[in-house]
């Protein structure tokens, strides 16, 4: 094809400025940098909040895992003082595995922090709050939970039996009826 086809370079206005070699005004130059610096801080902070700055709890249970049947989760009840200087009084479910080591399951669904229950009749989890199932390892068998039942850490020291409980923990939802 004819180069003179091509449609002409556009000359810039007579007396116009050249972007290139307009300089930033210093005004905007520390606006910018302001906005940068606040959207850094609060995405930290955002960080910050979703690492759980706050220190977990240890609660002593009153458990012993030697009466304990294995492959049957237990309600334990629990009070501890939260970061928020509340007293919570609720209760955990613990599973004593085939190997004789615990597990400590969190009572809030992933979902939307309902307790749940132990259906033995089904061998599963249920949270009547919105129809959400696990299975014995917390997984998710139906429902809208994104993920699997949060699991606390759990120590045995010769039969006293200590749960790290999150520092910002708040009861449970209270469940719907079934
Ligand atoms: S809170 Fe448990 S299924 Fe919604």
């Amino acid at each position: 094809m004819d180069s003179s086809n091509r449609a002409p370079e556009r000359a810039p206005r007579p007396g116009a400025p050249d972007p290139l070699e307009t300089p930033i005004p210093r005004r905007r130059v520390l606006l910018f940098l302001g906005a940068s610096v606040l959207a850094t801080g609060a995405g930290l902070g955002a960080i910050l909040e979703a690492c759980g700055s706050v220190a977990p709890v240890a609660v002593t249970l009153q458990v012993n895992p030697a009466t304990m049947p294995p492959g049957v989760p237990v309600e334990v009840p629990f009070s501890m003082t939260n970061s928020n200087g509340a007293v919570v009084q609720t209760s955990m479910w613990i599973l004593k595995n085939a190997d004789g080591s615990l597990t400590a399951y969190d009572p809030r669904c992933p979902h939307a922090m309902c307790a749940y229950k132990w259906v033995a009749a089904e061998n599963m989890f249920k949270c009547n709050c919105h129809g959400g199932e696990f299975a014995l390892d917390g997984t998710v068998l139906a429902g809208p939970p994104p993920r699997p039942l949060n699991k606390l850490p759990i120590t045995d020291q010769g039969g006293v039996v200590t749960v790290e409980v999150p520092g910002d923990f708040v009861t449970p939802r209270a469940s719907l009826s079934s």
